[in-house]
């Protein structure tokens, strides 16, 4: 039973072939081994992505960012803070939404901070949006990251992007990706299954936008849209008020949402 005899019994095509095919691993190997030899040597320069402050990567259209900044980023896209002031804060929404990508830079961390902790004075006008109350709903570091993200100038984050609404997939599936995109789901959770607490508020959290008491009393879709639109404000900060959407969403959008709040109950 000793295999080689058996080896030297083949024919010389197999032996060449088993030959040429030894030869062909070996390069392969020598191939790959170039290859990563080449990789820990320098060539891998994106890994120096997310240390720096700002240096660019060459050839490339977006910044290195820290992640304190990369993750300010995120948020401006989560909380729909884009979706009122403009991607990357350029402003162009609505007449009554300031730009910030030239102003936020040159307030303080702390006027910043304190007009996303307690808004900008609560609007009693319906028929304008105002700087929500974000105290409790956003975290302090997350904040922090805000922060930084707007004093460095609201650079380029890849990914940092809202959420696709689809077309042509029907009015309640569009709604559901505007109920993320305009950020409803951080103040009404998901699902709009509520549960968020709002500790100054009468109910103690911020209503669902399921349920029966839900169904009862907004009975139409004309009422749903109505404070979609013009919201309602409950009081000072730091009671966190539903924001006014008229002007940042359109009569279309509303109409997506209302649908799609209907589907949840
Ligand atoms: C529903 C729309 C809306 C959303 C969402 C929103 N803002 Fe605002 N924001 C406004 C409006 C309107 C103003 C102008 C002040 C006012 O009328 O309340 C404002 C003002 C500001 C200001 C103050 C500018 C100044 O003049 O001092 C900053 C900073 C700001 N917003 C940051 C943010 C950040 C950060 C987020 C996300 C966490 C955000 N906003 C989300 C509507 C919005
Ligand atoms: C910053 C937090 C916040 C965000 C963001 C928010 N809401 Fe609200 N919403 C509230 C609060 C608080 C109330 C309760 C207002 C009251 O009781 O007067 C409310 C009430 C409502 C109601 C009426 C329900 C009820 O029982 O009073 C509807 C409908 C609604 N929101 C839809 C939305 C939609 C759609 C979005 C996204 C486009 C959204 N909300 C975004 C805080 C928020």
């Amino acid at each position: 039973m000793d295999p080689e005899p058996r080896k030297q019994q083949r024919s010389d095509g197999s032996v060449v072939a088993v030959a040429i095919a030894a030869i062909v691993l070996t390069l392969c190997g020598v191939g790959v081994a170039a290859y990563y030899f080449g990789k820990s040597n320098g060539s891998s320069t994106p890994a120096a992505a997310g240390s720096g402050g700002g240096g660019s990567t060459s050839g490339s259209e977006t910044t290195a960012v820290s992640q304190e900044i990369a993750l300010g980023a995120h948020a401006f896209v989560q909380f729909a803070c884009a979706q009122c002031h403009g991607d990357r804060g350029v402003g162009g929404v609505s007449p009554y939404v300031p730009a910030l990508d030239n102003l936020a830079p040159n307030l303080t961390a702390q006027q910043l901070t304190t007009t996303i902790e307690h808004g900008a004075g609560v609007s009693q006008d319906p028929t304008r949006p105002f700087m929500p109350i974000w105290h409790g709903i956003i975290a302090k570091p997350q904040i922090n990251e805000l922060v930084a993200y707007m004093k460095a100038g609201f650079p380029d984050v890849a990914t940092a992007d809202a959420v696709t609404v689809p077309v042509n997939q029907g009015d309640a599936t569009a709604g559901q990706a505007l109920y993320t995109k305009y950020g409803c789901i951080n103040c009404h959770g998901p699902n709009a299954l509520g549960g968020v607490p709002n500790p100054q508020s009468p109910d103690l959290t911020i209503p669902p936008l399921s349920g029966k008491d839900f169904a009862d009393e907004f009975n139409t879709n004309a009422k749903i849209a109505d404070v979609i639109r013009s919201g309602s404000v409950i009081g000072k900060a730091p009671i966190v008020s539903m924001p006014h959407w008229g002007s940042i969403l359109t009569d279309q959008q509303i109409a997506q949402l209302v649908a799609y709040i209907k589907t949840l109950t």
